[in-house]
């Protein structure tokens, strides 16, 4: 959470970093503020709000300078106030700090500073570090060595403190001076012909270049002039690995789109294109992954998977659950990433870890990813961010391929993983007993995905017509069985987030056991009744919703008949095979969330509390 940016170039920093800013928003959008050293001082704009508040601020007072630092924030310490808002400069002012991440330890510094005479303007816990560095750069004298003051400082600084931080530095006596550095929070170096940029993500850096170094946890970078140098907690020097990023800048471009969720649902059938794209056998029986990093014999001798994941990505794993079950026989547990770190379960030893994220930065997913590894287990990684940490700590894994998702309210992301495991239990059966018969037909299924989930896009002015009617309620139900129960969890997860509506799912039969009390006129159910083999099942359920009336939405497949009159609205999808059908049934789960949210006013792509990427526990 939070988004840095940070320059050191030729041309203005400001507007670099407002760009850059915009861009990481999806990170947090409560504050915001840019530092920018010039002529020896630093001038500060802050605003609560968003970006476009201090940009609005600039219009009548732009900032000169061409090194310069920014932050987008989502509050941790302290409420959101012009005062809490980044950068921070020392009480000295001689040094200027904006931080992603969260410093436990931080009263207990403040407690020494404050002995020492810093005094504090705010509550974060990013002021203690500037003031620690602060105190560092003046109680030290300049290296021996003839190295940089600024970086000693802020390397003493880090040993003292404890928790995780993305951080860039700047010092008034050093003004041609940058230090970064990451534990546990992303850091990207950009690395221009004329320019280097600092930032939380390649998406702020795509429009100035395409060269990057992904930095790793304790490591600094010392940028001077044009020249960086990497050294690592031991203060050895590392040799920087520059990788290309694939993305484009139109990439992150909302287009003729009025959200990005809305655009991003839509480019859900060329994602599944993009993420299906070579992993299918010649004989076209089974799937391939190239990055697994484990024989086919390896894989077979597991007994067991394991899914660790948080939020939607949980979700994915949990339809992968029911579809490796079901199609390669093989027991599968899921888990809360969350949880799963500090349960401290017993483990069967043939187990294989997988964990499924977006970003590759939720920081409680890589803390469930460290402590399987830390127990010696092999963990593979379902992402879609290329250099992510998660993608760079795994032992292997299978990338997404979707491009940036940058609505908070995950949805390609989302789909795209339900693909990979749906491919993943095509793989692992044919390992097994899957017959090449079953497999083929598996894989003509997957490959119909792109195309049935076009013809579900297709429901959106129906569904936009009935989230009219629907936006007044406060309280909703999600219904489903089998491998459409974690998409009814992932259809009340998006609605909550963005519209605000009190959401819960369950399994349609569980409703007998306690939720159907809730059921009233006030308190619609969204079913997810597809024809299969518990079709009359569900529809029972329906039933006793109907008799105690409640509202019921249906998403139903073609051809499956509803007893007339039992649903209030019915929304028909594609009948398709049972591994596709959870990415099909998601479809209307997505727009319904979407056209409700706008229905009510709500800010769809900057829900309020959230951000996009959870790097805080
Ligand atoms: O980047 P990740 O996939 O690890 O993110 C996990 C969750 O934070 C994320 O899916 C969250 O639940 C989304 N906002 C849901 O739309």
């Amino acid at each position: 959470m939070c988004g840095i940016v940070g320059y050191v170039g030729k041309a203005k920093a400001a507007p670099i970093i407002i760009d850059g800013l915009k861009r990481l928003e999806y990170r947090g959008y409560d504050s915001a503020g840019i530092a920018v050293l010039h002529q020896g001082s630093f001038h500060v704009a802050k605003e609560v709000g968003r970006v476009a508040a201090v940009q609005h601020t600039l219009a009548s007072s732009p900032l000169e300078g061409t090194r310069g630092i920014g932050h987008t924030r989502w509050a941790t310490h302290g409420g959101v106030t012009r005062e809490n808002a980044h950068p921070h400069l020392s009480s000295d002012g001689k040094i200027a700090l904006i931080h992603n991440g969260v410093i436990e330890n931080y009263a207990a510094i403040k407690k020494f500073l404050l002995t020492k005479g810093y005094t504090f303007a705010s509550e974060t816990d990013t002021e203690v570090l500037c003031n620690l560095v602060a105190y560092h750069f003046e109680k030290e004298p300049a290296p021996a060595d003839g190295g940089s003051r600024l970086l000693d400082a802020v390397r003493k600084t880090l040993l003292h403190v404890q928790g995780t931080y993305g951080i860039c530095v700047l010092g008034l006596d050093c003004p041609d001076e940058l230090v970064a550095a990451r534990q546990g929070s992303p850091l990207i170096l950009g690395v221009g012909p004329d320019e280097l940029v600092v930032a939380s993500d390649v998406a702020a850096l795509v429009s100035r270049t395409q060269n990057v170094v992904y930095l790793k946890d304790g490591e600094l970078v010392a940028i001077s002039g044009n020249t960086f140098q990497i050294t690592n907690r031991d203060d050895v020097g590392v040799d920087p690995v520059i990788d290309q990023v694939t993305w484009k800048v139109e990439d992150s471009e909302l287009g003729d789109f009025e959200h990005y969720m809305l655009k991003e649902i839509f480019e859900q059938p060329v994602a599944l294109e993009n993420a299906m794209r070579g992993r299918f056998s010649a004989d076209e029986s089974t799937a391939n992954f190239g990055g697994l990093n484990l024989t086919p014999n390896e894989l077979r001798g597991m007994g067991r998977f394991m899914f660790c994941a948080c939020g939607t990505a949980l979700h994915a794993g949990m339809v992968t659950e029911h579809l490796i079950e079901r199609f390669a026989r093989v027991p599968v547990e899921c888990d809360h990433a969350s949880e799963f770190r500090y349960r401290n379960s017993p483990l069967f030893t043939n187990t294989l870890f997988f964990v499924v994220s977006q970003s590759g930065e939720t920081i409680d997913t890589l803390a469930a990813m460290r402590e399987a590894q830390r127990k010696g287990f092999k963990v593979l990684a379902i992402n879609n961010v290329v250099g992510s940490t998660i993608a760079r700590e795994a032992d292997g894994g299978i990338y997404q391929h979707v491009g940036p998702e940058i609505g908070v309210a995950s949805t390609k992301a989302f789909t795209s993983q339900l693909l990979i495991g749906a491919m993943l239990a095509l793989y692992l059966g044919r390992m097994r007993d899957m017959s090449v018969r079953d497999g083929t037909e598996y894989v003509a299924a997957l490959k119909q995905a792109p195309d049935l989930v076009r013809e579900a896009l297709e429901q959106a002015p129906q569904i936009e017509e009935i989230a009219q009617r629907y936006a007044r309620y406060e309280d909703m139900l999600f219904l489903g069985r089998l491998e459409l129960f974690p998409i009814a969890l992932e259809g009340a997860l998006k609605l909550k987030e963005i519209s605000y509506i009190h959401a819960e799912a369950y399994p349609a039969a569980e409703m007998k056991h306690g939720p159907i009390a809730l059921i009233n006129p006030e308190c619609p159910s969204v079913f997810l009744v597809p024809q299969n083999e518990i079709f009359n099942k569900v529809i029972s359920s329906m039933q006793e919703i109907k008799a105690r009336g409640g509202p019921i939405i249906a998403i139903t497949t073609a051809g499956a008949e509803l007893p007339e009159g039992l649903a209030d609205e019915v929304i028909t999808i594609p009948a398709c095979h049972e591994a596709v059908l959870p990415i099909v049934a998601t479809i209307p789960m997505q727009l319904l969330s979407y056209y409700i949210a706008v229905a009510r006013g709500c800010d769809v792509d900057k829900p309020r509390n959230l951000a996009k990427s959870v790097t805080v526990e």
